[in-house]
């Protein structure tokens, strides 16, 4: 089976982002850089790196800045021609493809996961659509949402990217458990459950933050009140879709950074510096001779 390539990447982008007070009460979380790029603009590069055409961003207050990354900035880019730095220029020329487009949904309310999913119905319409959370960002010779994608297009199924994570951690996640196996790394799902206690949890099988849906989640989000943390989750929708359609769990090749958590920020910061083509080399001497003093 075949499918129709997949063009449109919801990132939600609404949420308070409170564990990264105070940095993040005027600016986005998802514009915390890691080196030099905001966390959104590596979501943006996966997303293109997956064949998406079609951007949509589920914003809410303080997120101006997330529109401004994306759209030109032609008194910059008349300093740095003056100035003759063109890598500079291609830096922040380059952040989008022309053929990309950006639409921008405000969310009333952060009122879940769920619920910002559920804004971008008018955008996505009844095809198939990726949902991309910028604060898990993933290292990964494929870009992971490209890998789901290529699910997909075999199984013509929606997608989880899943990871096996510690157990006394399953409260943080949507926690999902299997069939047997379809494929090396592709599993039915029989179950879905929201931030389960350790002692409740069905596995230790979490659902990070990417997603491939089929459209036909919207009547699930539509209808589906509030669920653990009184938020619509996006979970909830998840479950009620399993009644009615087969839903895949993928583990993805890659390593995940947990961004919205400050350990797992720095731990990004660290390792994306030490790979960064111009810094790598003096990071790198630098963190031998500070651990040597340690
Ligand atoms: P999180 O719960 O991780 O993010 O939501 P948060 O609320 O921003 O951060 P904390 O927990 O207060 O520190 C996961 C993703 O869903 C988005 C967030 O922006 C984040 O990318 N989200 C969450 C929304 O867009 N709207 C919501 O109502 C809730």
């Amino acid at each position: 089976m075949t499918q129709q390539p997949v063009k449109t990447v919801v990132f939600p982008v609404a949420g308070r982002g409170t564990r990264f007070l105070p940095a993040t009460k005027a600016s986005p979380k998802e514009m915390l850089p890691v080196v030099d790029k905001p966390l959104i603009q590596y979501a943006v590069e996966e997303a293109l790196a997956a064949g998406a055409d079609t951007m949509v961003f589920i914003t809410g207050s303080s997120k101006r800045a997330i529109e401004d990354h994306f759209d030109t900035n032609s008194e910059l880019e008349a300093v740095l021609q003056a100035q003759n730095k063109q890598d500079l220029l291609d830096s922040v020329r380059g952040i989008l493809p022309s053929w990309a487009s950006c639409v921008y949904i405000r969310q009333p309310a952060p009122l879940g996961l769920g619920h910002a999913v559920l804004c971008a119905r008018p955008v996505v319409g009844s095809a198939p659509f990726m949902v991309h959370l910028a604060d898990d960002l993933i290292d990964s010779p494929v870009a992971c949402l490209k890998q789901m994608a290529d699910v997909y297009a075999t199984y013509g199924r929606s997608v989880l990217g899943v990871e096996h994570v510690p157990a006394q951690d399953t409260d943080r996640y949507g926690i999902v458990s299997v069939e047997a196996g379809v494929a090396p790394r592709i599993s039915k799902m029989s179950h879905i459950v929201e931030k389960p206690k350790p002692d409740k949890a069905p596995s230790t099988l979490a659902v990070v933050g990417r997603y491939l849906l089929s459209a036909s989640i919207f009547d699930d989000l539509a209808k589906i009140g509030k669920g653990a943390g009184g938020e619509i989750q996006l979970t909830d929708g998840i479950a009620r879709l399993m009644q009615r359609e087969a839903v895949y769990a993928y583990e993805f090749v890659g390593k995940r950074y947990d961004c919205g958590t400050k350990l797992g920020y720095l731990q990004a910061t660290v390792e994306f510096g030490l790979k960064h083509p111009q810094l790598g080399a003096a990071f790198n001497s630098y963190l031998k001779a500070f651990s040597a003093n340690l």
